[in-house]
């Protein structure tokens, strides 16, 4: 089946869909994207989604390209159009099309949209889960304002590279006094041995997940303890567990950090327990 693009109002064959070369995400990164999970037809967290897009474009001053309902429209048509069961729907946002200067464009620059979706075979993750995943730890060198959810991704996608080097499949982020603010593509978080559940308070320094803010709200229900509370590799080192959370792999154990093994080397029980019963908590929108 032909996988099918939607780019500036228009359904367009893979092969055929692209953005102008002036584009300003292209040049100067000025743009602003969502990754949304699909899950069983559904839309995961569609909502949240679409909160923090708004929250990302005000920030940069980008004008919406359209209102949430034909937003949401648009995401589920890419998801029906391409039968995507399981998988993701990314959306990117950028200041539109205009020639090569650094300050903005005049306000008749209309912003660029796109949406790619993609299968993902559930039962991979699920393998991965079973084992979890290696962590390795590289400074933060990113820029001021890690809550915007934009495309400036060099360095993680740098981070990423290193830590595929090194034999693992995830890179912890570390700022100058030595927390972990995030990974690369995920929020952090470690069950200490008093049970308390822990990862960094919400602040310019890191993305404020999707999954992650489900995932508090779970945690509250089921009375387990939590602190956002920002914690170091050595306290990773010394923890019951430790997991990531994203769209792509919601609730995904890690059980080594910089070649050290969390606990005995297994996902943990309470991990487990989470990434089981994340769903129940999640918005699901029916395409
Ligand atoms: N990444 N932190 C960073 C830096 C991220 O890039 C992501 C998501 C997260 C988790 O956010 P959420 O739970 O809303 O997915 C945290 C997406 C999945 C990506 O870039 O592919």
């Amino acid at each position: 089946m032909a996988r099918i693009v939607y780019v500036n109002g228009r359904y367009l064959p893979y092969a055929e869909a692209g953005v102008h070369v002036e584009d300003r995400g292209f040049q100067f990164a000025d743009s602003v994207y969502e990754v949304c999970e699909v899950k069983g037809g559904a839309l995961i967290d569609v909502t949240r989604h679409l909160a923090r897009l708004a929250r990302s474009l005000e920030e940069l001053r980008i004008e919406r390209p359209m209102a949430d309902p034909a937003l949401r429209h648009v995401l589920s048509e890419v998801v029906r159009r391409n039968r995507i069961r399981d998988g993701l729907v990314y959306l990117q946002v950028t200041r539109g099309r205009a020639p090569r200067d650094f300050v903005f464009p005049g306000p008749d620059t209309e912003p660029t949209l796109v949406v790619v979706a993609r299968s993902i075979d559930p039962a991979k993750i699920a393998a991965k889960a079973r084992h979890g995943i290696a962590v390795k730890s590289v400074p933060d060198n990113r820029w001021g304002r890690c809550d915007l959810k934009t495309v400036m991704l060099l360095p993680a996608a740098l981070a990423k590279e290193n830590a595929r080097a090194a034999g693992a499949q995830e890179a912890w982020f570390v700022d100058e006094k030595g927390f972990v603010t995030e990974g690369a593509s995920s929020n952090a978080w470690i069950v200490r041995s008093d049970g308390f559940v822990l990862t960094r308070p919400l602040d310019a320094r890191i993305l404020g997940g999707v999954t992650r803010s489900t995932l508090l709200d779970l945690i509250k229900q089921l009375g387990v303890p939590v602190e956002q509370r920002a914690f170091t590799i050595a306290d990773a080192w010394a923890a019951k567990e430790a997991f990531v959370t994203s769209a792509s792999a919601t609730v995904m154990p890690v059980t080594v950090v910089d070649d050290r093994r969390i606990a005995d080397g297994r996902p943990g029980t309470l991990t487990v327990r989470l990434r089981e019963k994340f769903h129940s908590m999640a918005e699901k929108l029916p395409t």
